[in-house]
């Protein structure tokens, strides 16, 4: 297994895309307007839309994919990389953490999916543990956001501490990393 990074307007990406539209596209506010782009198969339009429709003004954006080894190369599951988030909240303390987190320059992951054919053999949390050992290297710290409570536990044992409150109106749970994180 490997760890790779790919560009927004690979074939690879596409891919990846297409399953994190699928898992999280109703549930992620700030996926719904890259809906009408889903099906472009201009690749220099999907990755300027992409970019633009996020507000992203840098071409930072990292997909990390864990591909298998062999010739095939058969993606498995992947994470998204964004020097800045394009997330937004409802409720107050979670909008404060995020100022106050964007202030101090944390990076933002996001729509860690792992393929339903591949899960509950560790390959979410290979993908964790080597993306951000990755993105820890240069960037000391990362946050991101957890839409299922019941997976709180999985993030804290790979190094998150929670920032929200447990109860919140948004039923999403901010979570940082920081320092060190061992590679698998
Ligand atoms: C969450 C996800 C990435 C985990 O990938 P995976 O390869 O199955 O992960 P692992 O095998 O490394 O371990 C998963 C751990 O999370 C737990 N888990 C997975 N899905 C869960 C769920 N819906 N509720 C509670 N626990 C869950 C597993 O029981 C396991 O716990 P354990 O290590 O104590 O046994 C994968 O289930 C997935 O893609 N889910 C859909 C997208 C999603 O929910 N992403 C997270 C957004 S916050």
């Amino acid at each position: 297994m490997r760890l790779v990074e790919r560009s927004i307007r690979s074939r690879a990406f596409l891919l990846q895309y297409l399953q994190i539209m699928e898992e999280f596209g109703e549930e992620i506010p700030w996926l719904q307007p890259l809906k009408p782009i889903s099906f472009s198969t201009n690749p220099n339009y999907f990755r300027d839309q992409f970019l633009r429709r996020l507000g992203c003004e840098e071409e930072e954006i990292v997909p990390y994919q864990l591909v298998m080894s062999d010739v095939p190369r058969e993606f498995v599951g992947g994470i998204l990389y964004f020097p800045r988030s394009p997330e937004g909240f409802k409720d107050r303390n979670n909008q404060e953490i995020l100022e106050r987190i964007d202030s101090e320059g944390y990076r933002f992951i996001s729509c860690l999916q792992v393929r339903d054919v591949f899960r509950g053999q560790g390959y979410g949390a290979t993908i964790m543990q080597r993306a951000l050992g990755a993105i820890l290297e240069e960037h000391k710290k990362i946050w991101g956001v957890v839409s299922n409570p019941s997976l709180l536990p999985w993030y804290a044992s790979m190094g998150a501490k929670v920032l929200s409150p447990a109860e919140n109106k948004d039923e999403l749970w901010v979570v940082s990393f920081a320092g060190h994180q061992e590679s698998l």
